[in-house]
C-alpha cells in the first residue's frame, strides 16, 4: 500500500468530487493520507477531515507565507488540537522566501516558525516543515530548535548536502511529482543519494501533479508515478519503494497500529 503524507484534500479545487475521489483511494492502493493543515481555515478543515474517513490523518499549523493570521490565540488553538486522537503532526510550517521580499515578513515567517517547532516539541509530535528559497535560515532555525523533533522536510527542493544535513538529524525528506519532471536534476541526485530508509512519497495535492499528469489537478492515484520514478533512479524494486516508503511513513508519523 501507499502512503501519502502530504496531501490538501479541503482545497476547493476537490469541492465537486471530494467524497467520491476518497473513497476510490482504497481500492487504488492508497492505504493512508495525512491532510496537512496550512491556515486556520485548511486546519479547521483537516480535522473535520480525520473525523469523517478513517484512512485520513491531519497536521496542524500555519504555513509561512500564512504567519500574518498568527498571535498567541490561534497558537493556544492549534495546540489545543494536538490532543486529538488523529492529529499527527504539526505542519506546515517553516519558511517561504519566494513570494515575501520584505525584512519584517520574513521575520515574522520565523517568530512563528520558532514558535510552533517549540509548540510541537511540548506536545510530542513530529513536523512537517516547508522551505523555499530559504535553506539556510531554515536549516539554522531547525539546527537551534528542531533537532531530534523529527519529522519530514516536505516537497525537498535543495541540493544533496543540505538533505544529507536533515537525514543527519534524524528527518525523512518527503518526495513527490517534481522528481518525474525532466529538468529537475537536483531532486533527482537526492533521490539517488540519501538511503532509501529516510525517503517518504507524496502529493502535495492539488499541487504538483507528476508525468504524465504534469499542470493537471494532483490526486493520490498519481504516487505510483513518483514510486517508479525512484525505483528508477535507485535501481530498485517498484514494490521495494512502495513497501519501505510506506514503513517510513509510519515511523515518521508514529503510527504503530499497523
Ligand atoms: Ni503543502
Amino acid at each position: 500500500m501507499i502512503f501519502d503524507t502530504h496531501a490538501h484534500y479541503d482545497d476547493e479545487q476537490f469541492d465537486e468530487d471530494r467524497e467520491k475521489l476518497l473513497l476510490s483511494l482504497k481500492e487504488n492502493n492508497i492505504g493512508r493520507v495525512v491532510n496537512i493543515g496550512a491556515n486556520i481555515q485548511s486546519t479547521k478543515s483537516t480535522v473535520a477531515l480525520t473525523k469523517k474517513y478513517p484512512f485520513i490523518y491531519g497536521a496542524v499549523g500555519v504555513h509561512p507565507s500564512d504567519a500574518g493570521e498568527m498571535n498567541e490565540e490561534v497558537l493556544a488553538w492549534l495546540k489545543s488540537l494536538t490532543d486529538l486522537d488523529k492529529i499527527a503532526a504539526v505542519g506546515e510550517i517553516g519558511l517561504d522566501y519566494y513570494w515575501d521580499k520584505e525584512e519584517d515578513v520574513r521575520e515574522n515567517q520565523k517568530r512563528w516558525f520558532i514558535r510552533q517547532l517549540q509548540m510541537a516539541r511540548e506536545c510530542g509530535l513530529p513536523v512537517s516543515i516547508h522551505s523555499r528559497d530559504a535553506a539556510k535560515d531554515t536549516l539554522d532555525i531547525m539546527k537551534e530548535y528542531g533537532k531530534d523533533l523529527g519529522g519530514v522536510i516536505h516537497c525537498f527542493s535543495y541540493s544533496v548536502e543540505m538533505a544529507r544535513e536533515y537525514v543527519k538529524m534524524g528527518y525523512y525528506i518527503g518526495i513527490g511529482g517534481v522528481v518525474t519532471f525532466k529538468n529537475a536534476k537536483a531532486i533527482k541526485e537526492v533521490v539517488a543519494d540519501i538511503p532509501l530508509e529516510r525517503i517518504v512519497v507524496e502529493t502535495d495535492c492539488p499541487y504538483l501533479a507528476p508525468v504524465p499528469n504534469r499542470g493537471k489537478r494532483n490526486s493520490s492515484l498519481n504516487l505510483p508515478w513518483v514510486i517508479r520514478a525512484i525505483s528508477e533512479i535507485k535501481g530498485i524494486p517498484e514494490e521495494t519503494v512502495e513497501a519501505v516508503t510506506w514503513e517510513n511513513a509510519i515511523a515518521l508519523y508514529r503510527m504503530n497500529d499497523v
